[in-house]
């Protein structure tokens, strides 16, 4: 069976365009895979410093998951702080790329150009990311668009060990799922949470209430595009199209709609989700790193083996 891996952002509250680019599909895939999940926790300690906050974030981006469907009893879930091998691989690599490889980074660049701090685990990520990949010999990587060099990074690591010390690292493949549609948010731009224009995905009724009546609706033909453009999403075109024709011109019908629609979708996750404790979370992870520090120790020894500190 072929291995998939992806790594999550434990980081603040998700939106429901982040269920249709991200949960849904990774959920999706995990299933038809020998998949592992990993809270990239070291990664986000690159621009999360606050305790609190980061064990929260931790164990809330797990419900998140959990409540979307991720089935742990078939996926590996677990935290990458629990397993060491990934910041000990890290370095392995950071001493075979050269700086002014990793000074090529977009995604790095960026960072800095939004004005974060240019620590040097923010520089090393890709050799981090890198390590999380090729620790478990992985075909298979669904990210976002924007890490597609992140993926390259992992596959130059991995050639740079085979060709110096032999055989060792599979070359992964990214995937990267260009139909999946962007969610427009209630101002029509691309919904964000930097944007304010956010439906929150595990939100009460009232609070998605409250987000679609926000949709701006200032056009005045017979159909509000941005209630229609988020409204395809929750149901299939005939039916759509059935619902907006009856109600040509009712703004006020195709909100209370769609309201009801994404309640639909969100009410039995939202449930899941505050039946998952703390002590839950912390249970699946525990398991799930223990799962994965065995797969990750074998090859370390190999590793290990191989760079000659093995005695
Ligand atoms: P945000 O834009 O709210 O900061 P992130 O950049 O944290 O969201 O994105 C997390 C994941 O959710 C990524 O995989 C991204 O592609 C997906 N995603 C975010 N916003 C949308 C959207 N509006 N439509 C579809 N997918 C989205
Ligand atoms: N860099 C990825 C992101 O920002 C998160 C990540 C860390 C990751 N390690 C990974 C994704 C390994 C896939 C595989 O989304």
């Amino acid at each position: 069976m072929q291995k998939l891996f992806t790594g999550l952002q434990p980081s603040g509250t998700l939106h429901i365009g982040n269920y249709f680019g991200a949960l849904r599909p990774a959920v999706e895939m995990a299933g038809e895979f020998d998949a592992m999940v990993c809270v990239v926790d070291y990664h986000a300690m690159t621009s999360l410093k606050n305790p609190v906050e980061m064990r929260a974030n931790i164990i809330n981006a797990t419900k998140d998951y959990l409540a979307a469907g991720l089935d742990p009893s078939r996926t590996i879930i677990f935290q990458q702080s629990q397993v060491p091998e990934h910041t000990e691989l890290a370095w392995i690599f950071e001493c075979l790329v050269t700086v002014p490889f990793l000074e090529l980074s977009h995604a790095y660049k960026d960072k800095l150009a939004k004005g974060l701090e240019a620590n040097a685990g923010l520089f090393n990520y890709p050799m981090l990311m890198a390590a999380d990949i090729l620790l478990y010999d992985t075909d298979i990587v669904p990210v976002g668009a924007d890490q597609r060099q992140h993926i390259e990074y992992a596959r130059e690591a991995a050639a740079k060990f085979n060709n110096a010390y032999g055989e060792t690292f599979k070359e992964p493949k990214e995937k990267i799922n260009d139909a999946i549609a962007v969610i427009p948010g209630t101002d029509g731009k691309k919904m964000s949470k930097s944007y304010k224009n956010t439906i929150p995905l595990f939100g009460t009724k009232d609070e998605i209430a409250k987000a679609v009546m926000s949709i701006v609706t200032d056009s005045a033909g017979d159909i509000p595009e941005n209630v229609h453009a988020i409204h395809k999403h929750f149901r299939d075109e005939a039916s759509l199209s059935a619902l907006y024709e009856a109600n040509k011109g009712k703004y006020k019908n195709l909100k209370d709609a769609l309201i009801e629609d994404i309640d639909a979708l969100i009410a039995p996750m939202r449930a899941k989700r505050d039946s998952i404790t703390d002590a839950d979370v912390i249970r699946v992870l525990k398991e799930g790193s223990d799962k994965a520090r065995a797969r990750a120790s074998a090859k370390m020894k190999d590793v290990r083996s191989k760079v000659g500190i093995q005695l």
